[in-house]
């Protein structure tokens, strides 16, 4: 069953303001992947594009890029922001596209590949892609660092025991992320794939970006449906300690945040 945990207004208005697209070190890995297999760049399709911050970045090498997802709210918010004249956003589950069969060139999705009904999922896959296509199935980890100077031990600590906080709200198919897209990669249907653990960004940004970050995680948002108060303390509490460690007043101070990425990859050749 899909987990419908993207839904809220509210929530999609986060994730188009504080979540941040792909970063230098997995664009490498994805476009590098793309230009040694593929020599069609006609349609991609980013399934679970959220409000399309990953997307934008396929239009910078095919034709035609739609992004679905099956929540109404994040596809407003995705047709609200600016984007590239051949990008165009769709309402669908990812268990079933509304793409002709061998018609598309490459499949993405970004951080949502584990939300997804896998079997179903990789049946549209291999439905849909061209003879010669590609997938690419990537996700941020929970390894995650908050650097700055010679408090980053610290900042971290704070980080990981908020993370641990929230955990309780985890929905299971969160543990696909902690076993860093293993099944997902046994079940994709291709025999040229493989599985990167260990790319690693830095991506700068502000205390106050950060806890707009935190508001975006799907955690956050049940810890928040189901005890308003304690999570709003809790947020509160975090972005104190953050600020006393660095030592600062302002929430525009900026720290870097460190994230390792998962990504699997896989050609379609027959
Ligand atoms: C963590 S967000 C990632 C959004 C975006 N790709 C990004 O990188 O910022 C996961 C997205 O997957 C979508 N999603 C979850 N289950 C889905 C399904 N079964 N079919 C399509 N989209 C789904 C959610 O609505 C949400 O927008």
């Amino acid at each position: 069953m899909a987990a419908r945990l993207f839904e809220g207004k509210d929530h999609a208005v986060f994730y188009q303001k504080y979540r941040f697209s792909l970063q230098e070190n997995q664009q490498r890995v994805i476009f590098s992947y793309l230009d040694e297999k593929l020599s069609s760049f006609r349609l991609a399709v980013d399934v679970g594009c959220g409000s399309g911050q990953c997307t934008h970045l396929l239009a910078k090498r095919f034709e035609k890029v739609v992004g679905t997802d099956i929540s109404n709210a994040q596809i407003e918010e995705a047709n609200r922001a600016p984007h590239p004249p051949n990008v165009s956003y769709l309402v669908c589950p990812a268990e079933k596209l509304p793409f002709e069969d061998h018609s598309v060139d490459l499949v993405t999705a970004f951080s949502a590949a584990h939300w997804f009904d896998i079997p179903r999922f990789m049946a549209e896959v291999e439905r849909v892609l061209k003879p010669i296509g590609c997938v690419i199935l990537s996700s941020s980890t929970l390894d995650m660092r908050l650097h700055y100077g010679d408090r980053t031990e610290k900042l971290t600590q704070i980080f990981t025991q908020f993370q641990e906080q929230l955990s309780v709200y985890a929905n299971e198919k969160i543990n696909r992320v902690k076993d860093d897209y293993e099944e997902i990669f046994m079940s994709l249907p291709f025999q040229d794939k493989k599985r990167i653990t260990d790319v690693l960004d830095k991506v700068p940004m502000t205390v106050a970006e950060l806890m707009g970050l935190i508001q975006s995680f799907s955690m956050y948002q049940m810890f928040l449906k189901d005890q308003p108060e304690a999570a709003k303390a809790a947020l509160q509490n975090t972005e104190q300690r953050i600020l006393e460690t660095m030592g600062v007043s302002s929430r525009e101070t900026q720290l870097e945040y460190w994230t390792r990425q998962v990504c699997v990859l896989g050609c379609r050749s027959s």
